[in-house]
């Protein structure tokens, strides 16, 4: 483990958590990208599922969920039953082998990279499974769009600090040899998605925009207004070349 990484990780998610709070906050996200992921997931309500760094989400009735953040924790509890919320590290699960049929890592995996977790992760993702059980995976897509803005996002976190819903101090990109490495743990690959195009993306952009400069109350109406639009604009243009984020299913083998 990368100790101070890791340290500095936890403290840019606790600060990070006040943008998870109120999901109106982020309607895009909240409305079409997770919509979207859920759908793609296919999650019968029956299964027993872990929300690995879940962050705040709602969770369904047979999920638990993971985080080693305290604020987040301190929010997931306030919309969750408090024992479905459980604060600690992934690469360390205090959950019994064979005892999930799902774990969803939304947008986890870049930050167990750059954390130095990402092998000893997969080992206990694959031992919490049950036989069969899937790994859902949202993350960067693999093409140049988010290469590009990974580094237009480098110069800019030297002018002001973190400020959004995903970006910490030390964040990595999420290439195909990461994949490769959590195959490598015992995953097979079963589906895959691509979502989140450039134009949708650069909706979200202008609405953070709006954020910084005219506070958040603007920007909740910006993306009320565009709303259709990007509905639409995600529905017809997610091609693999023009997506910034993918889906995967893996299977346990
Ligand atoms: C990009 S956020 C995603 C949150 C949530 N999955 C969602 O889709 O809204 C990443 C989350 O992973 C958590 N996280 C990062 N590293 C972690 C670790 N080693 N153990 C547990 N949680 C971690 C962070 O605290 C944060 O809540």
């Amino acid at each position: 483990m990368k100790q101070d990484i890791y340290n500095q990780e936890i403290k840019d998610w606790d600060a990070n958590a006040k943008f998870y709070v109120n999901e109106n906050f982020m309607p895009y996200q909240e409305k079409i990208v997770r919509k979207k992921m859920y759908k793609f997931y296919n999650i019968d309500k029956s299964q027993a599922v872990l929300e690995a760094g879940g962050g705040i989400v709602k969770l369904l009735k047979n999920s638990v969920l993971i985080d080693f953040s305290t604020k987040m924790i301190e929010g997931c509890k306030s919309i969750n039953q408090a024992e479905k919320c459980v604060q600690g590290s992934v690469h360390d699960l205090p959950f019994e082998n064979n005892s999930f049929d799902v774990v969803v890592a939304n947008g986890l995996f870049h930050h167990i990279k750059v954390q130095g977790l990402l092998d000893k992760t997969c080992d206990e993702f694959f031992r919490v499974l049950k036989p069969s059980g899937k790994l859902c995976i949202f993350d960067r897509a693999p093409n140049l769009v988010p290469k590009l803005m990974f580094y237009v996002r480098q110069p800019l976190k030297l002018i002001h600090k973190p400020k959004s819903t995903c970006s910490t101090t030390n964040e990595v990109q999420f290439l195909e040899s990461d994949i490769e490495k959590i195959i490598s743990h015992g995953f097979k690959i079963e589906k895959r998605m691509y979502l989140i195009n450039i134009f949708f993306q650069s909706m979200i952009i202008l609405t953070n925009i709006f954020q910084y400069l005219f506070g958040a109350k603007a920007a909740i109406i910006v993306q009320r207004i565009s709303m259709p639009l990007a509905m639409v604009v995600e529905k017809i243009f997610s091609f693999k070349f023009l997506c910034v984020e993918q889906c995967i299913i893996m299977k346990k083998q």
